[in-house]
C-alpha cells in the first residue's frame, strides 16, 4: 500500500498501528479533507444503567468489544480525551474540511449523556445527523427502544458541500453493520459522507480505524485515505480489507478515445 504522498512522516494510503493522538501530533495543520470516524464509546457503565445494582441488559449484549480495548475509563477522563482527540482532528483538517465524528447517547443513571456535552465546549457543530439503526439489542423494561446514533458535522465556517446532497435529509435510516465479526461503519454511510462532504481525489482519515470501512470505501470511491488503529490486529485486518477493494477504473475522457477511422 501507500501512494508514494506523504502526510508528515507517513505514507499517505496506509493504515498504521499506533494511538491516535500520537498519529495526529505527527501530521501537518490542515491537510486532511474530510474525517470519517466513530471512537470506542465507554460503554463499560451499560451494565448499570437502569440505575440499580442489576444489569439492566443481558450479559451478552452489554458492550461492543473490539480486540483487546475494553471500553471502560472513568467518564470524565473518557470525555476530556475526545476533547484533545476532536481538537487535534480539527487542527490537521482543512478550513472547509469536516470531522465526521459518530456517536451515541449513552444512559447513565436514569438519563442520557449526549455528546454535545464534550463537544459543544471545544468545537463549532455545522450540522446533527441522526443515524436510524433501524433496531437495537438495548431492551429495557423502562423505556422506548433507542435505535439512533449521531453523526456530527464538526468544523469551523464554510465547508465544501456537494449540490447533489442538498435535499438529502437529515435522519438516515441505514442498517447497522458487522465486518468479518467486528461491529462497523455500515459502507453507505460512509459512501454518503464521502460523496457529499470531500472533493475528488481529497484525503480521507480514519483515526479509529476498526475493520477499515473508511478507508476501504475512501479507495473504493477514488480518493486518498489514511487510517490508524491502536490495536495491531484490528489495523492488519484493516489493511487486508482495504488490499481487497478496487480503487475505481480509470474512465476515459471523450477527447482521450482514439478516433474511429483517424489515420
Ligand atoms: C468503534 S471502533 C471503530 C469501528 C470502525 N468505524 C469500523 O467501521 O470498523 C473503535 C476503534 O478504535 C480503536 N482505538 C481505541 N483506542 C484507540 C486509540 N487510543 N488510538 C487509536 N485507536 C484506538 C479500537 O481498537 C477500535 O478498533
Amino acid at each position: 500500500m501507500g501512494c508514494g504522498r506523504k502526510i508528515g512522516p507517513y505514507d499517505c494510503c496506509t493504515i498504521i498501528t499506533d494511538d491516535c493522538l500520537h498519529v495526529m501530533a505527527e501530521i501537518p495543520d490542515g491537510i486532511v479533507k474530510l474525517i470519517v470516524t466513530s471512537p470506542p464509546y465507554n460503554n463499560h457503565e451499560n451494565k448499570r444503567s437502569s440505575g440499580g445494582d442489576k444489569p439492566a441488559w443481558r450479559p451478552a449484549l452489554r458492550n461492543i468489544e473490539y480486540g483487546s480495548f475494553d471500553d471502560e475509563m472513568p467518564e470524565d477522563e473518557y470525555q476530556a480525551w475526545q476533547q484533545r482527540v476532536i481538537l487535534e482532528m480539527l487542527r490537521i483538517v482543512k478550513a472547509d474540511g469536516t470531522v465526521a465524528y459518530n456517536h451515541k447517547n449513552r444512559i447513565r443513571n436514569w438519563g442520557i449523556i449526549s455528546p454535545l456535552s464534550w463537544i459543544l465546549p471545544v468545537a463549532n457543530v455545522r450540522q446533527e445527523i441522526v443515524w436510524d439503526r433501524g433496531n437495537s439489542p438495548q431492551v429495557s423494561p423502562v423505556r422506548f427502544l433507542p435505535t439512533t446514533e449521531r453523526v456530527y458535522l464538526i468544523g469551523e465556517g464554510r465547508p465544501h458541500f456537494k449540490p447533489e446532497h442538498l435535499i438529502d435529509k437529515e435522519v438516515w435510516h441505514i442498517p447497522p453493520a458487522i465486518w468479518d465479526g467486528i461491529p462497523s461503519f455500515p459502507e453507505p454511510l460512509v459512501e454518503r459522507l464521502i460523496d457529499a462532504l470531500c472533493p475528488d481525489n481529497g484525503l480521507v482519515a480514519d483515526f479509529f480505524v476498526g475493520s477499515g470501512t473508511t478507508p476501504a470505501v475512501a479507495r473504493r470511491m477514488g480518493h486518498h485515505f489514511f487510517g490508524c488503529d491502536i490495536n495491531s490486529d484490528m489495523a492488519e485486518r484493516a489493511r487486508e480489507r482495504v488490499r481487497n477493494t478496487q480503487p475505481p477504473l480509470f474512465v476515459m475522457q471523450p477527447e482521450q478515445l482514439p478516433l474511429v477511422g483517424a489515420r
